[in-house]
Formats: structure tokens, sequence, C-alpha cells
């Protein structure tokens, strides 16, 4: 089959490989029908993450049509269904209590030294997203073998297309979980840092719930513009001192929770961001952090910081002492997608979440290498890529 493979920092390729298999009972595979870039591919991309190895497929947000299931799977030939990127169990204690994303039996990796001294854990499996995580092949290919299928995957209806429902896969539980995280609350005031995919539903999703005004942060106008639409306020970083604007905008107490959707790659010339960046560059290993070091200074006292954003080492500077003398409240994670997809869908179903106003690209598979170029390159106007493997190649 075919499917996008990683050989290094900015080098992915569309080759041929072996197709899947069922390995155990409760596999089953997919033939993909649509995958979406994320943002943390671009973390894999700019060769950020460790334990990437040459040839490891990559994607996590996926859906397709079900062709082959193991004897214990609970999903039947021809079923539609979208499958969450994180890898759960069902049966494990962290699976049974809904925090699926740190299930305790879902990374086969043996050695697991390095996540272990860096995060006193293994980390739970996830599509296409380094050995720490399993060394799952991902879904940016044509075929895919989906573990634990009788507890991740949804079966969707027909009369919802793709582009409707794919998100289900990651960035709409993503965003969801954010604004829960963020513990919105009538009247609130919630500033949003990133209006990538993962801050606009956050956006959205804190509106849903009810926050009285959402602030959104960028610096992209095209970007800034979507946030807008949502219903948000707008403030461009390059522009305006993002604090002092902020202290406006809450009668001068501070906002009262804020999201991290930028992660680990903040942009920005604040000075300890651009050591940050010389630290990544040469490799010494600092999360670019600038963004969540703002938000927590720019919460009020009581506040909460809710962090959708992927960190994945260590971060200098920090600033510890506003999260402890301000009471701040902090809630972070990969998502428990499976906790929340068939309660969002219902929510789509209803008209209550619009779901493909970012969509910018629709490539076929062949062309994924531009699709990460411009989504890395292009952010202004690439704001969500979709791949689709049924699609022809253009020329
Ligand atoms: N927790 C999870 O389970 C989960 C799931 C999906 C994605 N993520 C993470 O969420 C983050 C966002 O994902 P995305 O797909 O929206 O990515 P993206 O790269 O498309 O968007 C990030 C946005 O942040 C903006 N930004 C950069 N620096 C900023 C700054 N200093 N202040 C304000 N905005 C700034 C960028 O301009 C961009 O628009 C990534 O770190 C991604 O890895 C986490
Ligand atoms: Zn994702
Ligand atoms: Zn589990």
């Amino acid at each position: 089959m075919r499917a996008l493979t990683w050989h290094g920092k900015h080098d992915v390729r569309v080759d041929t490989v072996d197709d899947p298999e069922i390995v155990n009972p409760r596999d089953a595979i997919i033939k993909v029908t649509s995958t979406a870039i994320c943002g943390s591919d671009l973390h894999l991309y700019d060769g950020v993450i460790p334990s990437m190895l040459p040839g490891d497929i990559l994607g996590h947000e996926f859906m397709g049509e079900v062709v082959e299931t193991g004897s214990a799977s609970t999903l039947k030939k021809g079923q539609r269904v979208v499958v969450p990127f994180t890898i759960s169990c069902g049966g494990c204690f962290h699976c049974r209590i809904t925090q699926y994303s740190a299930c305790e039996n879902s990374n086969p990796v043996k050695k697991q030294d390095m996540s272990e001294k860096l995060y006193g854990h293994a980390m739970t499996g996830i599509f296409g997203y380094s050995h720490m995580t399993g060394g799952y092949a991902g879904g940016q290919a044509e075929y895919v073998r989906v573990p634990f299928s009788d507890v991740g995957p949804i079966v969707v209806p027909d009369h919802l297309d793709d582009d409707t429902v794919l998100f289900l896969s990651d960035i709409l539980p993503t965003g969801w979980m954010a604004a829960e995280n963020a513990q919105i609350e009538h009247d609130d005031t919630v500033a949003v840092w990133g209006c990538g995919p993962v801050g606009l539903f956050a956006i959205q999703s804190a509106i849903a719930m009810g926050a009285a005004e959402v602030i959104a942060i960028d610096h992209f106008p095209h970007r800034l513009e979507l946030a807008k639409k949502l219903g948000a306020k707008t403030i461009n970083f390059r522009t305006t001192d993002v604090r002092e604007a902020l202290m406006e905008m809450s009668g001068g107490i501070g906002v009262d929770a804020v999201i991290d959707a930028v992660g680990m790659e903040a942009h920005g010339f604040a000075i300890d961001n651009i050591l940050d960046i010389a630290k990544q560059t040469i490799g010494i290993g600092a999360d670019r952090a600038s963004a969540l070091k703002q938000a927590i200074l720019a919460v009020r006292p009581g506040g909460r910081v809710s962090v959708p954003g992927v960190y994945g080492g260590i971060t200098d500077k920090f600033p510890l002492g506003a999260l402890m003398e301000k009471g701040l409240q902090l809630r972070t994670g990969q998502t428990h997608t499976q906790r929340y997809m068939k309660d969002l869908l219902a929510m789509i179903e209803e008209g209550k979440l619009d779901t493909t106003f970012l969509i910018s690209h629709r490539l076929p598979l062949e062309e994924a290498p531009q699709g990460y170029k411009g989504f890395k390159e292009q952010q202004d106007s690439w704001t969500k890529v979709v791949l689709k493997p049924g699609m022809m190649a253009s020329g």
C-alpha cells in the first residue's frame, strides 16, 4: 500500500510499504478514506519529538471503512468509523475511569527508559507518533491496523460526510477538553492562545459552554479572522502587547481562564523564546513555552490554566512562582478522546458545532509532502489539510 513515511526533519515521503495485518483478536483493519495533518504532526516534521525512526508511518487523525476484523473485534466489515488518536484498552484502571490517554496496556514497546526518565511513567499508545508512544503505524496511509477496535472507533452515520466527522478523531475532542479543563462558568472571560485547529475548536467549545467572552490570540490575520467569525474578540501579538490588552479587556483584573493551544513551538520574538528557539535548534531539548508563560502571567489570581498544547521535554524559566502565588489551577494532557466522541457526534448531528469551516486544503495522499510543507510554512492560509487516499493526484 501507499503511506506517508517520516525520514527526518522536514523530510516526509509517500512510499510503498507492506499492508497491515491483524495481529491481535481485537484488531481491525481500516481502509482510510480521510486523514488530516495535525499541529502535533508538525512537531514530528520539525524533528522536536524524540524516538522517531526513518520509515515510520505518520498520521493519527483518520477515518474509513472496516475491511477486516479480528475474532474479538465488535466492528463489522463495511462499517464507516472514526478512530480516536489515543489507543486505549478499555479495561485498565485508567480506562475504567475514562482517563483513556493514560491507558496502561496500549504501549507495547519493551524499553521505556526515555519516557520513564522524562515523565516517570511510560506513555500510552498513539497512532503514528514515535516509538515512545508505541511505534504504531499511523493513518496517513491507504490502510491501518486499529488495535482495541472494540473500544476506540465509533461508527458514523452515512448522511454525515467525512469532512463533517473526521475531526472527532482528535482536534474536536481536544478543543472540547481544553474548554472543559478551563472550567468555564457563565460570565467568564476566556483567552485562547493559538488560532490553529485546536484553538479554533477550543473557542467554539468555550462559547458553547457559556463563556461570556472569548479572546483569541495569534499573529496570522486569516486565522484570527476565523476566530472572529466564531464570535471571539482578537489580539494580534505582533502588533499589540497581549498582557496589557487582556488587562484592559477584563476590567483590570485579568481573564478568568486561559487556554494554551500553541504548545512547544511558540512563535514570536520575546527574549526567552529566541533563546529557546536557539536551544531547540542545536538539540538541547528545551520546549518553547513562551505562549504558556504569557498565559500564566495574564490570567487573574485564582484563575484556571488549560494546556492542550503539546510539550515533550523540559522548559526553562517557567513562572512557577506566578502559578503558586496567584493560586492557579493547571489542567492538561493528551485528550481522553474516547470520552467525548459520542456526545460530540450527537452535537454535530444536531447542528450545534461547525466542523468544516477550518478545512483549507483537500489533497490526495500522494501530495501529503506538499500538505506538510504548506501547513508548516503558510500557516495563515493553510488552516487544516485533509488527505484523501482515494483522490486522484493532480498532474
Ligand atoms: N492535547 C492533545 O491531545 C492535542 C491534540 C491535538 C493537538 N495538540 C497540540 O495543540 C497545539 C495546537 O495544534 P494545532 O493543530 O492547532 O496547531 P497549529 O500549528 O496549526 O496552530 C498553532 C497556532 O499557534 C499560533 N501561535 C504560535 N505562537 C504563538 C504565540 N506565542 N501566541 C499566540 N499564538 C501563537 C500559530 O500562529 C498557530 O496559528 C499543538 O501543540 C498540538 O500538538 C494537542
Ligand atoms: Zn492531532
Ligand atoms: Zn487501558
